[in-house]
C-alpha cells in the first residue's frame, strides 16, 4: 500500500508508544514508525506482551501493528525515510553538575537532534512531544542548523497532555491539542501539517496554536497547576485530622463551586508519576534562572507539601501502632503511582516502603500490575520484603494493611475474610480513602484514613 504520509517517532515509551498507536489507528493511510535506542523495548512492542500496561492500548496496537504501525530498531534508516519526526525521548531530572536535582537532563534530546541532523537526506518537521524546559526548541534549532545543511528543519512543540491509566481515552478525546510554532512561512506550513493530522479525529476548536515558548511553558504550567491542587487539598487534610473535619466533605463543598471545580481534589499520600515533581522542579529552576525568587519558592512548596504528606502518613502509622514497627508484618496494597498502570516512577509507595523498612517492619507488597517494577525500585534496600500478587494471601498473618494505590479491586475486597486472617489488633491505613471505613471498623479493624477522624477500638 502507498501511504500518504510517513511519520517517525523517536522514543517508544509511555508517551511515544500510545500516542503513535492512536495516530496510526485514526489515520490508516499514514505509515507510523516508532524507534528506540533500547532494542528490547522494540522487541516488546512487537511481542504479545507490550512493554507498558494501559487499558485499551493492546486492542489498538493489535488493529494497527504490521499494517500502518511499525516498531523498528534501525534509527538511521528511519530518519532518512520519514519527513515528520516526533521526539518523545525521556527528560529525567538531572542528577549531576549545575541544576542537579532540579532541571531536566537534556542529553538525550541533544543526542537525538544530532542523530536527525546526521542521517537526514531531506527537509523535516521535528516535533517536540516530551515535556521540556522552555527554550529547548531553540537549542534543538541551533543544533539542526549548525552544519549549514541544505535541508530545512522546522521545529514544532506539541506537548502531550494524556495521563497514564487513561491514555487511550485522553488521546482519543483530548481536552485540547496544543501546537506551538514560529510565525514564519515555514513555521506556519509545518503547523498546518500537524493541524491536518489531528483534525482527522479532534474537533477543530480543540486544536489550539501558539508560539513555541508559550506551548512549552503551557505544559509545565498545566502539570504544576494539577499538582498544586493535590498539594492544596493534602495540606488541608492535615488540618482536618486536627479538627475532626472530614477532607472528603470539605473537598465536595469546595469543588461544587464551578469556579473551582471538583477534579484533582482527592486527598491521599501525595502525587507520584514521572511528570509532576520533575516539571515543577523545572519551573522552579527556570524562575531562579530569571531571578524570580518569590515565584520559585511559591511553586517549590507544592513539592514540599507532597513530601510532608508522605512523612506524615508514615509517622501516623508508627504512632498508631504503639511507636514500634520492628518485626511487624505490613501488607502494602498497591505500589503503582496511581490505578490502572504498572508504572511506579516517583510512586509515593517507594518512599513509604523505604521508611517502613527503616523501622524494621516486614513488608508484603501486593499490586495487580506493578510488582516487577516494585522489586526493581526496592532492590538494594535493606530489609525483609515479599511480593505476592493475591491481596488475600498477602494480607494473611499481617498486623496492618496499608493502601497506597487506588486500584478499584481494593474497594471490593472481602474485608471479613482478610480480618480473620490477620494478627489482632488489626490496622488499616487507607492512604487513598477508597474503602468503606465504617464497615471495616465494624468488622473489627482500627481504621486510619487521610484527613478524616480515625476509627479506633482503643479506649485510650
Ligand atoms: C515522557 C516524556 O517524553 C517526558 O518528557 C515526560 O515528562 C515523561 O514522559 P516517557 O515516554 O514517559 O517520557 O519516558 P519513557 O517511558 O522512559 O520513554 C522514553 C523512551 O525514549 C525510552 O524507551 C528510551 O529508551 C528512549 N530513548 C531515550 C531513545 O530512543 N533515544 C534516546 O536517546 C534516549
Ligand atoms: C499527569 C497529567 O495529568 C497529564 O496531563 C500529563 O500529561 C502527565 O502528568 P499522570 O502523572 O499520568 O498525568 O497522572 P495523574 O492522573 O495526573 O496523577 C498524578 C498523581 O496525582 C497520581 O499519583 C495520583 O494518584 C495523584 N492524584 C491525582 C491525587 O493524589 N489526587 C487527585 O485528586 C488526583
Amino acid at each position: 500500500m502507498k501511504f500518504k504520509k510517513k511519520i517517525l517517532c523517536i522514543g517508544a515509551g509511555y508517551v511515544g508508544g500510545p500516542s503513535m498507536a492512536m495516530i496510526a489507528y485514526k489515520c490508516p493511510d499514514y505509515r507510523i514508525t516508532v524507534v528506540d535506542i533500547n532494542p528490547d523495548r522494540i522487541d516488546a512492542w512487537n511481542s504479545s506482551e507490550l512493554p507498558i500496561y494501559e487499558p485499551g492500548l493492546e486492542q489498538i496496537v493489535k488493529k494497527t501493528r504490521g499494517k500502518n504501525l511499525f516498531f523498528d530498531k534501525d534509527i538511521e534508516n528511519q530518519i532518512k525515510e520519514n519527513d515528520i519526526i516526533f521526539v518523545s525521548v525521556h527528560t529525567p531530572t538531572k542528577t549531576y553538575g549545575t541544576g542537579a536535582d532540579m532541571t531536566a537532563d537534556l542529553q538525550y534530546w541533544e543526542k537525538t537532534a544530532r542523530q536527525i541532523l546526521k542521517y537526514s537526506r531531506s527537509s523535516k518537521i521535528v516535533i517536540e512531544k516530551s515535556t521540556l524546559p522552555v527554550k529547548t526548541a531553540l537549542a534543538m534549532e541551533k543544533i539542526l542548523s549548525s552544519a549549514k545543511s541544505k535541508f530545512n528543519f522546522e521545529v514544532l512543540s506539541n506537548p502531550e497532555f494524556m495521563a497514564e491509566g487513561t491514555a487511550i481515552s485522553d488521546l482519543e478525546n483530548p481536552d485540547r491539542v496544543l501546537i506551538g510554532s514560529h510565525e514564519t512561512k515555514n513555521g506556519l506550513k509545518a503547523r498546518a501539517e500537524l493541524i491536518k493530522l489531528y483534525s482527522r479525529w479532534v474537533p477543530k476548536e480543540n486544536i489550539i496554536t501558539s508560539n513555541i515558548w508559550s506551548s512549552e511553558l503551557s505544559k509545565l504550567v498545566a502539570n504544576a497547576f494539577l499538582a498544586q491542587r493535590v498539594s492544596s487539598i493534602n495540606s488541608i487534610s492535615a488540618l482536618c485530622e486536627k479538627t475532626d473535619a472530614d477532607v472528603s466533605e470539605v473537598a465536595k463543598a469546595v469543588g461544587m463551586d464551578k469556579r473551582i471545580g471538583d477534579k484533582f481534589l482527592k486527598a491521599g499520600i501525595g502525587f507520584g508519576g514521572s511528570c509532576f515533581k520533575k516539571d515543577i522542579l523545572n519551573l522552579v529552576y527556570l524562575c531562579r534562572f530569571y531571578d524570580l525568587k518569590e515565584v520559585a519558592s511559591y511553586w517549590e512548596n507544592v513539592v514540599r507539601i507532597n513530601e510532608y504528606q508522605q512523612e506524615r502518613f508514615v509517622s501516623n502509622i508508627l504512632h498508631s501502632m504503639f511507636g514500634t514497627l520492628a518485626g511487624k508484618k505490613i501488607c502494602i496494597l498497591g505500589f503503582a503511582f496511581k490505578a490502572d498502570t504498572g508504572d511506579t516512577r516517583e510512586s509515593p509507595a517507594i518512599y513509604i516502603s523505604q521508611k517502613l523498612l527503616m523501622e524494621h517492619a516486614e513488608l508484603i507488597i501486593s499490586d495487580p500490575k506493578a510488582l516487577k517494577n516494585a522489586a526493581v525500585d526496592l532492590s538494594g534496600i535493606k530489609g525483609k520484603v515479599k511480593y505476592i500478587e493475591d491481596p488475600y494471601q498477602a494480607a494473611a498473618g499481617c498486623h496492618a494493611l496499608v493502601i497506597l494505590t487506588d486500584w478499584d479491586t481494593y474497594r471490593k475486597l472481602d474485608f471479613h475474610k482478610i480480618y480473620k486472617s490477620m494478627v489482632k489488633p488489626a490496622f488499616i491505613f487507607d492512604g487513598r480513602n477508597i474503602i468503606d471505613h465504617k464497615k471495616c471498623f465494624s468488622i473489627g479493624f482500627n481504621v486510619y484514613p487521610v484527613g478524616k477522624p480515625a476509627l479506633s477500638h482503643f479506649k485510650v
